[in-house]
């Protein structure tokens, strides 16, 4: 199973912010942005992952990231010269799917909650087994999203993008599993109205097979598209909060790389000396002496 982290994007919603560095490298509280999406495909078992970003923010990316192997993955990285919609992903990433299924996730989208990790499997083992997910959270401004429409079943009846009368709260989340071949599909797809290649057309294409799945992240769920002033703070909030209150840093890859065993002790052990001055550093010296 493949993973895409798209980072893409000018950010002009956030700037001045967002005019001389990306928006995806940007801090929600102690770590920046794509530490989240990156946990959470990490978290659902995934290794290789290919970062989609603009040309000029690439160097930061790499800066950070590396080859992943501090984090026990496999980054690759790609340019996504233009902003043309989140389903050129897959026609950019083609060669690196190969004939895998792969999930995508969005920079800037943040996912919490008390049993993700079994869903995320469950979603990985649809996509290994032919099926697509999207992921459901009910929202107060529902013309800002896709939407999905559910039967009496939560079935997915249908999916539409920003629609002016929406036809649910769902709004789908940037957080997609698609099965082997989805770059096939991806170029099936026909740009809209703003052209854009868009998610939606794509996850309709597997609707009208019958081979979407929709699994609603209920109350015990937390979900920020954090593309505001606004969501930026309110995610940034939540996290210090859980972070201080459990003692913990929430989507810290290494402790997840360090747990599934992905990188060693002393691969953690020199991540924690080089961070040390912080309580981030504190909690991977915690997390090694833990496992002691
Ligand atoms: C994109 C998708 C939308 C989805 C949202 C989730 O919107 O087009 O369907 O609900 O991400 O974050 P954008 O944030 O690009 O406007």
């Amino acid at each position: 199973m493949k993973g895409i982290i798209l980072a893409g994007g000018s950010g002009t919603r956030l700037y001045p912010i967002t005019e001389g560095i990306s928006k995806q490298l940007m801090p929600i509280y102690d770590k920046p942005m794509i530490f989240y999406p990156l946990t959470t495909l990490m978290l659902a078992g995934i290794r290789d992952i290919l970062v989609i970003t603009t040309e000029t923010d690439q160097p930061g990316f790499k800066k950070l990231l590396g080859d992943g192997s501090k984090f026990g993955v496999n980054l690759e990285y790609i340019i996504q010269p233009s902003p043309d919609g989140l389903a050129q992903a897959f026609i950019l990433g083609e060669d690196f799917i190969g004939d895998e299924a792969c999930a995508m996730v969005l920079g800037d989208n943040i996912f919490y909650g008390n049993g993700l990790t079994k869903l995320l499997v469950s979603a990985r083992e649809n996509a290994e087994a032919g099926f697509a997910t999207n992921f459901g959270f009910r929202v107060h401004d529902p013309e800002r999203f896709g939407i999905m429409e559910l039967d009496s079943e939560n079935n997915i009846v249908s999916v539409e993008e920003k629609p002016a009368q929406p036809k649910s709260d769902f709004a789908v989340t940037g957080l997609y599993f698609y099965p082997a071949g989805v770059a096939e599909k991806a170029k099936q797809v026909r740009p809209s109205d703003r052209g854009e290649l868009e998610i939606t057309s794509l996850n309709d294409i597997y609707l009208q097979e019958g081979k979407l799945k929709g699994e609603l992240l209920g109350s015990g769920f937390s979900w920020f598209d954090t593309g505001t002033f606004d969501s930026e703070m309110d995610a940034a909030v939540m996290i210090r909060a859980i972070e201080t209150n459990q003692s913990r840093v929430v989507a810290c890859p290494e402790q997840i790389a360090f747990e599934r065993g992905w990188i060693s002790c002393e691969q953690l052990a020199e991540r924690a000396e080089l961070l040390k001055k912080n309580s981030y550093g504190a909690f991977l010296k915690k997390t090694l002496e833990a496992a002691k």
